[in-house]
């Protein structure tokens, strides 16, 4: 059953959720989302574990002291998923009967691309309006300059590579160090430039494999026998084992290891840029629904708040700023 109606209605209690992986600076969102929605005198319900907790009823209501001791603690309190049930008609029909039964006005949505293309397909079938706070670490959403816990992220990683550097240099190593990014390089470009590193493989610039074997044989010929390569996980050539493997045969002088940051990243307490950009967009969304928005995502262009329907933050491209390829190899060089 779909129910949609044409007259907006006045909203006076909404729901938060966090859905998809999770990133550090979510609980900072959900605790932005439920001070402001408390000043503005409406009511607070949280949903345990996104849609899913939407289609099973898992709904608590949330208090200003509930989010308490909260801002600095990685992950969500309020749990994550990715559901499956919720891209099915019945799992969005279930869902809506929660958000019914809690007579639930509007959504505030904390997630990524998966989470706002729920969220879309749902606002065209129900009268329920969403609107979503960017909340991933890959930083791939058009409509934002950075995703909550993006920044933090790239700061876990350029720890590791810092230390895995060390490693490298005192054995004169190559490593070739993978991180997060399942469609964008965002998080290995910058962590390339932060670490310094010789060289970077991302899904959005043609690098080929001959010309990276080729600069480290320069290398070496330069008696350089310390190499750090960033790997984002969505290039085109596999993982960074399987990289390494393609080059070993043609690079014989290096000591070749392999390193996988992982999950490592998605964790921890959120940096102070990423707290008070949770803060911002969270409170953003609340006052954002207040003044009429409906079915877009929150984010921060040039430092200030914009709104892109949810259409958009889904499918345009957000583009690899060209500057900082450059820099990277050029400071590479
Ligand atoms: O969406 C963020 C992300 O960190 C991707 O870069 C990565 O591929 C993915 O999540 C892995 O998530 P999970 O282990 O939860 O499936």
């Amino acid at each position: 059953m779909t129910n949609k109606k044409s007259v907006p209605k006045e909203i006076k209690r909404i729901a938060v959720f966090t859905s998809g992986g999770d990133a550090p600076g979510m609980n900072a969102a959900i605790r932005a989302v439920v001070r402001t929605a408390t000043y503005h005198d409406l009511h607070v319900f949280g949903i345990h574990a996104g849609y899913e907790g939407m289609i099973d009823t898992k709904v608590e209501r949330l208090e200003r002291r509930d989010v308490a001791n909260i801002i600095h603690r990685g992950g969500t309190f309020l749990k994550t998923a990715r559901s499956m049930r919720f891209m099915t008609p019945e799992g969005r029909q279930s869902a809506y009967e929660t958000l019914l039964a809690f007579d639930i006005d509007a959504c505030v949505a904390i997630g990524g691309n998966g989470t706002f293309t729920g969220a879309s397909i749902f606002s065209k079938e129900f009268d329920i309006p969403f609107i979503g706070v960017p909340g991933t670490i890959d930083n791939d959403l058009y409509g934002t300059d950075h995703t909550i816990g993006f920044d933090t992220a790239v700061n876990t990683a350029v720890e590791a590579v810092d230390r895995i550097r060390d490693t490298a240099d005192s054995h004169n190593r190559l490593f070739f160090i993978e991180v997060m990014g399942r469609h964008s390089g965002f998080i290995a470009l910058n962590t390339a430039i932060g670490s310094g590193a010789g060289s970077v493989l991302i899904p959005e610039q043609d690098t080929s494999l001959d010309d990276l074997v080729e600069n480290l044989r320069m290398d070496a010929k330069r008696q350089k026998l310390f190499s750090l390569v960033i790997v984002a996980e969505g290039n085109k050539y596999g993982n960074a084992s399987q990289i390494a493997d393609l080059v070993r045969p043609q690079l014989e002088m290096y000591d070749i290891k392999v390193t996988i940051i992982g999950h490592l990243q998605r964790g921890g307490s959120p940096s102070c840029y990423d707290r008070v950009l949770a803060s911002r967009l969270g409170y953003g969304a609340v006052e954002g629904l207040l003044k009429g928005q409906r079915n877009v995502m929150v984010g921060l262009l040039n430092n200030k708040i914009a709104f892109t329907p949810f259409e958009d933050a889904i499918k345009k491209e957000k583009t690899i700023n060209e500057e900082l390829l450059t820099l990277a190899e050029v400071l590479a060089m």
